[in-house]
C-alpha cells in the first residue's frame, strides 16, 4: 500500500490529535503509575499504554502492512517497508507531575529500524497542553499551523539549548560535566522533559540547540524530520562507555561548534 509523505504526515496528525485528547482526558481523571522500567525514575503510566494501543489500532486499521515501533509495546515488521515509530506520552515524568510539556510522538519512517540508518517520511508531535501540533513530511518543509519552520543561523548572545539527564544515576557526573564543557557557547539552558519537544522547538527556533544522550528511537523520530526539514542538522552518534548514542540538533553552525565541544 503506497503512500506520500504527506498522506502519510496527516494520517499521523489526525491520529496524535486523537491520541493527545485521551491522554489530556486521562490525565484529568488522575494519573496511575503502572511500572517502573530501566530505574526506578523511569516510569510507565496506565495512559502511556492505552494511549499507544489507541495509535496502534488506528494504524493498523488504516496501514495494515505497515510496521509498528512502540515505546511501551515493543514492534512487529510488517510487509511494506515502512514502519511507524511512536511515543505515545513522551515526556511521562511530566505528565505524571502535572506538567504540561508532554506531546504524543507518531513518525512514518522506511528502511532500516536504527535511528542512524532509517529515512524518515513524515514527523508529528502534537502537544495537547500546549495546543500545538508539529508537522513534517519529507521534501515538504516543517510547520506549525500556517506557520513554516525554520531553524536559527545566529545566536549573538550565546545559543539557548536544551538537554536531557537520562534516568540512571550513574551517568550523570559525566553529563554534567559535558554541560559544563558546553557552558561557554550557552546564553542559558532548559531542561523540557520531553526529548520530541526539544526537537521540535529547535525546528520553530525556539531554541538554538539541543544535544542528550540514551534517547531512543520512538523519542526523536518524528522531531528529527522536523529539524531536518526546518533546515537544521541532526545527528545521532556513537554509544559511550554506557552504551548510549549521542543526539546533536541545532542549526548548522552551532551543529558543528556543538559537536566539536561535545566530542572534541
Ligand atoms: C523521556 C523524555 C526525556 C528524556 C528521556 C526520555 P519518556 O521520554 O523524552 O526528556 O530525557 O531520555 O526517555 O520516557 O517520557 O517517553
Amino acid at each position: 500500500m503506497t503512500a506520500t509523505p504527506l498522506e502519510l504526515q496527516d494520517l499521523a496528525i489526525e491520529i496524535a490529535r486523537e491520541a493527545g485528547e485521551l491522554a489530556r482526558r486521562r490525565r484529568r481523571e488522575g494519573v496511575s503509575i503502572a511500572a517502573s522500567k530501566s530505574t526506578i525514575a523511569d516510569i510507565v503510566t496506565e495512559a502511556d499504554r492505552e494511549v499507544e494501543e489507541l495509535i496502534r489500532t488506528r494504524l493498523a486499521a488504516a496501514r495494515p502492512d505497515d510496521g509498528f515501533l512502540g515505546e511501551e509495546s515493543g514492534g512487529d515488521n510488517g510487509t511494506s517497508g515502512i514502519t511507524w515509530v511512536v511515543d505515545p506520552i513522551d515526556g511521562t515524568v511530566n505528565y505524571a507531575f502535572g506538567m504540561p510539556s508532554y506531546a504524543v510522538s507518531i513518525a512514518a519512517v522506511e528502511g532500516s529500524r536504527d535511528p542512524g540508518e532509517w529515512r524518515a517520511l513524515a514527523g508529528v508531535v502534537s502537544a495537547p497542553m500546549l495546543g500545538e501540533t508539529f508537522r513534517a513530511a519529507l521534501g515538504e518543509g516543517a510547520w506549525l499551523d500556517d506557520e513554516r519552520m525554520q531553524v536559527t543561523t545566529d545566536a549573538p548572545a550565546g545559543a539557548l539549548l536544551a538537554t536531557g539527564l537520562g534516568y540512571d544515576k550513574n551517568t550523570h557526573a559525566g553529563d554534567i560535566e559535558t554541560l559544563t564543557r558546553v557552558m561557554p557557547l550557552a546564553r542559558d539552558i532548559r531542561r523540557i522533559g520531553a526529548a520530541s519537544l526539544d526537537l521540535a522547538f529547535v525546528a520553530a527556533g525556539r531554541l538554538d540547540g539541543y544535544f542528550e544522550r540514551g534517547l531512543k528511537p520512538w523519542d526523536i523520530a518524528a522531531g528529527r524530520l522536523l529539524v531536518d526539514e526546518a533546515g537544521g542538522r541532526t545527528g545521532w552518534f556513537e554509544p559511550d562507555a554506557f552504551g548510549r548514542s549521542l543526539a546533536i540538533v541545532a542549526g548548522p553552525a552551532l551543529f558543528e561548534e556543538l559537536h566539536r565541544t561535545i566530542l572534541g
